[in-house]
């Protein structure tokens, strides 16, 4: 099966009533784990990777694995995405590349790091969405800032700014009509990273769950009922996961994460995309650390890979589980780029003036 349009995994989801986990990638582990979850749960799946992932991997093996995740497990309705693309020319590389999907963070300058203007995310973003949609390729845009820096990028805003950079629900509805985009991230509170919370118990020091502005993915939800939500920043930060890397050497105090039933609740308002990558850092960190610590005589990478891909597995499962996808990948019949630029309104070779 071809890689689907993300755009039609929302729509679906949206239909069903239920959120979809968008999982980051490095490496061809992190690819088996979520496809081995999607295949083991029936569930619908998009796999994400940052401008820091494509360095990484090179590009064209992180295309030709997913190739290979694609033919292992046809029956999956698979899309595969760019998460924060920060330039029109970094999400025309990634469409080049085959991606159904791309992110253009036009929240931050090109840096990657200074908050934005409203006029200058607009027009960034209807860039990138009058590129994408003559092809059939779906457009992620964002609006507000998250807290949280990484792999250099994000803001690094404070507690105090990441709350004075929130989505605003009116500004939402004028950004959504301006640019014409699929989904749109929100800035609830949410940050990047293990360390979510910027809140402790004044009388015992003990960290508190994150503030979130829960209250404004409700107010969007109800100003536009059909626009696709979009949460970053949400891993949930398992105490047991960390409590691991601790326990074998690793240093992470003071670590938190999202709750799970905060994005259930969101995705009882419209969330349908939900971003995850720390959880799976998390755990094969933990599992990689563990055997290192109690065999320090083994050196195969396949004796610490292996419990790594086996552990960022149960976090995908978990996660398709509590997100509701579970179950659903049979529920519809997957369309093509093709098909999908078509119902955008473009006929013919895509040359994006509509007169095919
Ligand atoms: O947006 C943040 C994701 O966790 C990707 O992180 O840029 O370190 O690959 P990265
Ligand atoms: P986490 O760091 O909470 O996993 O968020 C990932 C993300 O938002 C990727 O865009
Ligand atoms: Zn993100």
């Amino acid at each position: 099966m071809p890689l689907v349009p993300m755009r039609q995994i929302l729509d679906e989801a949206a239909k069903g009533g239920y959120g979809v986990g968008a999982f980051n990638v490095n490496n061809m582990e992190q690819i088996q784990a979520i496809m081995q979850a999607a295949h083991d749960t029936q569930s619908p799946v998009i796999i994400q990777a940052s401008r820091g992932a494509l360095m990484y991997s090179k590009l064209i093996y992180l295309r030709n694995l997913i190739e290979a995740a694609e033919e292992e497990f046809p029956e999956i309705p698979l899309a595969m995405h760019l998460d924060h693309g920060n330039s029109v020319e970094t999400c025309k590389q990634a469409i080049d590349l085959g991606f159904t999907s791309v992110m253009i963070d036009g929240s931050l300058a090109e840096d990657g790091k200074t908050p934005n203007t409203y006029e200058a995310n607009v027009a960034i973003t209807k860039k990138v969405v009058d590129l994408a949609h003559p092809l059939g390729v779906t457009v992620e845009g964002e609006l507000g800032c998250l807290g949280g820096i990484e792999d250099g990028h994000g803001a690094g805003l404070s507690t105090d700014e990441v709350n004075a950079h929130l989505t605003d629900p009116k500004q939402a509805e004028k950004f959504v009509a301006a640019t014409g985009l699929d989904a749109l991230a929100v800035a609830i509170g949410t940050s990047h990273g293990a360390y979510k919370s910027g809140r402790k118990d004044p009388k015992t020091g003990e960290v508190l769950p994150p503030a979130l502005a829960m209250e404004r993915i409700h107010e969007i939800h109800k100003r536009m009922p059909n626009c696709h939500m979009v949460m970053h920043g949400s891993s949930s930060v398992p105490k047991e996961l960390v409590d691991i890397i601790n326990q074998y050497g690793g240093k992470m105090p003071g670590t938190f994460g999202i709750p799970i039933e905060q994005i259930k609740d969101g995705i009882k308002h419209g969330v349908r995309k939900i971003n995850v990558d720390t959880d799976s850092r998390l755990a094969m960190t933990g599992a990689i650390r563990k055997v290192l610590f109690e065999t320090p005589q083994k050196f195969d990478p396949r004796d610490y890979l292996k419990p790594a891909r086996d552990a960022a597995y149960q976090v995908y499962v978990d996660r398709m589980n509590a997100f509701g996808q579970a179950g659903h990948a049979g529920d519809y019949k997957p369309i093509t780029l093709t098909a999908m630029k078509k119902a955008y309104g473009f006929g013919g070779d895509g040359c994006g003036c509509g007169c095919h």
